[in-house]
């Protein structure tokens, strides 16, 4: 007998070792109920991966990995023993640290937030600079002028469900979480398809297996703003009474598509999956969310057969910078006074976060409302320095309203060169995935969060508070304010909670460069097959499936009674299938909208299709 220790690169890695059957009979281990049927090729290549059992032999980047499994191999049969906890997310099911106690007593719980990130971008992306030409504006606009070099999107082979199935799927397998350890699912879009129909209770088709079907929260719908209400829902859930002691999740996902025209270039795709839970390495302070909703109809969507908003852009970025304003002002009043509470005099300003993100419609609007965050700070200060420091030469403006200032060119200037040096420290890098992707809606600002964590090492993040400041059209909006724990341990053994969310976010840049680069008339012709088929019954994808990026769910087909169907590419290209393709075999002509014809859906499923789909079981 002896033991050996396994790094769990990903979670197919500890899956495949288990279950390759030539090697130990039947023997397998299904954490999440998941039997996964992987060969011998795969134990192969992940044979060197197997180290003694030795602490000193342990080096820091098998440390960061997600977890470090021990094995005891006896007889030739391998049994899992416990798990070394590297991952602050516990293999058991159900439990966590900080759960409620065993009488079922409500404690209120330390440190609520997000535990866990997940983030899917789409494949490919079109380039802004070739789209300025393709669509005939001047050379700068959409690079310059609004600060995009790259927009993501999605084929007909996406929808708002496998988007949000993708995202979801990689969190859990990611930080080997069980499927029964989630009580709230909660999903902020506004990309409807169903519309009674809520993408949660597609996504309840990952939990089947599991057995659990005692999961709460349902979609949070109001333009770019769901996501963060959904997040609200979860962290409340976990801080209430209503609390069981599991997991919370979140998914932000959506797909940005406007009609041809200035709005186009401000769109994008992506999700972004959330744990949320006690002790967590980001914690949202508590009391301190400053919001702002009001009626207005800067951009909405009330064509039901379109995917295309109704939007007034410059009423939107108006819209957007009062919010800003709004929620900055009752943000700042709600710390005072609980600042003063402490016995403290101190003010506050943009310089008390260590970053401040922004939901980023594009990057330009962002950079220009960090700059009117230092106009607040300067306008709300009873006494500010003119002579130097941040307001130096700034004294013209002292009398400006903010209702007057929106478009107002001299103040944006002024306060663009006044903040140039704090966008650079505090917001710059929150916009990588803005900047490379564009617009995702509900994800936007999650997506800032994320980039933000992936450039970051955890000495440089612990102990900051973040600021985010989360707009929906229509509108609504919060700044709310996030705590980075203290603990920022590297482990050479057992590394810190913020350690393990920055790994695991670290490949992002990789992740957005190895995006397949598509030109602007391939991506218009894309946009018109979505246009013309949105919504069609009786619809067979025709997007490549092969573009996808591996663990992608896909859109496979959808029936006579818009009942959609989908498959996932395999995880491990080189692996056996862990999901089947489906093929499109879609040659038929594709009805109008308004000429929905019925017709038997014509699909080639393999013997070792994997599908499921939301209509009936
Ligand atoms: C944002 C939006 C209104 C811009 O469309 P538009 O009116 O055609 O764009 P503009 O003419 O204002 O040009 C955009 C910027 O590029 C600048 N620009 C134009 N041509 C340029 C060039 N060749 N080189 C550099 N900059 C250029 C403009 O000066 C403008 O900058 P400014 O905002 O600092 O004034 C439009 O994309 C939209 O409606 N988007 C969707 C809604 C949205 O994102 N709203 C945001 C709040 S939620």
């Amino acid at each position: 007998m002896h033991y050996i220790v396994l790094p769990l690169v990903a979670t197919e890695t500890v899956y495949s070792f288990f279950t390759d059957s030539s090697e130990k009979g039947s023997h397998y281990i299904t954490r999440n109920r998941t039997p996964f049927l992987i060969g011998l090729t795969t134990l192969t290549i992940y044979r060197h991966l197997l180290t003694p059992f030795s602490q000193s032999e342990l080096s820091y980047t098998e440390a960061r990995l997600p977890g470090l499994w021990l094995v005891e191999v006896s007889n030739g049969e391998l049994s899992f023993l416990f798990q070394i906890p590297l991952n602050p997310i516990s293999p058991r099911p159900a439990k966590m640290p900080g759960s409620v106690p065993a009488n079922g007593e409500a404690s209120w719980p330390k440190d609520v937030g997000i535990v866990a990130m997940e983030i899917y971008l789409p494949s490919q992306y079109v380039d802004q600079a070739e789209l300025e030409q393709f669509d005939g504006v001047d050379a700068g606009k959409y690079t310059i002028g609004l600060g995009q070099a790259k927009m993501g999107f999605c084929s007909d082979r996406e929808d708002i469900n496998s988007l949000c199935l993708t995202a979801v799927q990689r969190l859990m397998e990611r930080n080997c979480l069980s499927y029964e350890s989630i009580g709230r699912l909660e999903v902020g879009t506004e990309t409807i398809i169903d519309k009674s129909k809520s993408v949660k209770t597609v996504l309840m088709q990952l939990f089947e297996e599991s057995g659990n079907t005692d999961v709460e929260g349902i979609d949070t719908t109001n333009a770019c703003y769901g996501g963060t209400a959904a997040l609200f829902n979860a962290v409340n859930w976990v801080e209430s009474s209503s609390w069981d002691g599991r997991y919370a999740l979140v998914v932000a996902g959506d797909i940005a598509v406007y009609a041809t025209g200035s709005a186009r270039p401000t769109g994008g795709a992506g999700a972004v999956a959330m744990l949320v839970g006690p002790n967590a390495p980001l914690v949202f302070d508590r009391g301190l969310r400053g919001t702002h909703m009001q009626h207005a109809y800067d951009f909405y969507k009330p064509d039901m057969v379109s995917e295309y908003p109704v939007v007034d852009g410059k009423l939107s970025i108006q819209c957007y910078l009062g919010a800003l304003d709004r929620c900055y002002t009752v943000f700042r009043n709600k710390i005072h006074a609980q600042w003063q509470k402490e016995g403290s005099n101190k003010r506050f300003s943009l310089e008390d976060f260590g970053f401040m993100i922004f939901h980023s419609p594009y990057c330009k609007l962002v950079q220009k409302s960090l700059a009117r965050l230092v106009l607040n700070d300067f306008l709300s200060h009873p006494n500010p320095n003119t002579e130097s420091g941040i307001f130096s030469g700034l004294e013209a403006f002292r009398d400006v309203k903010l209702e007057d200032t929106y478009f107002d060119r001299d103040v944006e200037k002024a306060f663009m060169k006044a903040s140039a040096e704090l966008y650079n420290q505090k917001t710059k890098a929150s916009l990588l995935v803005s900047n490379q992707n564009g617009n995702m809606y509900t994800p936007s600002v999650y997506g800032c969060l994320a980039s933000v964590l992936a450039q970051n090492s955890p000495q440089q993040l612990a102990g900051e508070r973040i600021g985010v400041f989360s707009y929906g059209s229509g509108f609504a909006a919060t700044l709310y304010s996030i705590r980075v724990t203290q603990d920022a341990t590297p482990g050479k053994f057992v590394c810190s909670s913020l350690d393990k969310l920055t790994a695991s976010l670290c490949d992002l840049k990789s992740r957005l460069d190895s995006r397949r680069r598509v030109a602007p008339e391939l991506f218009a012709e894309n946009m018109k097959l979505r246009q013309e088929t949105h919504h069609l019954a009786n619809y067979i994808p025709q997007g490549s499936v092969d573009d996808l990026f591996p663990g992608t769910w896909f859109l496979t087909q959808v029936d006579e009674k818009h009942r959609r169907q989908y498959a996932r590419r395999p995880l491990n290209e080189n692996g056996p299938l862990e999901a089947g393709l489906v093929h499109s075999t879609a040659t038929q002509h594709i009805p109008s909208p308004a000429k929905k014809v019925p017709r038997i859906p014509s699909i080639a499923e393999g013997p070792e299709t994997v599908v499921i789909s939301n209509g009936e079981h």
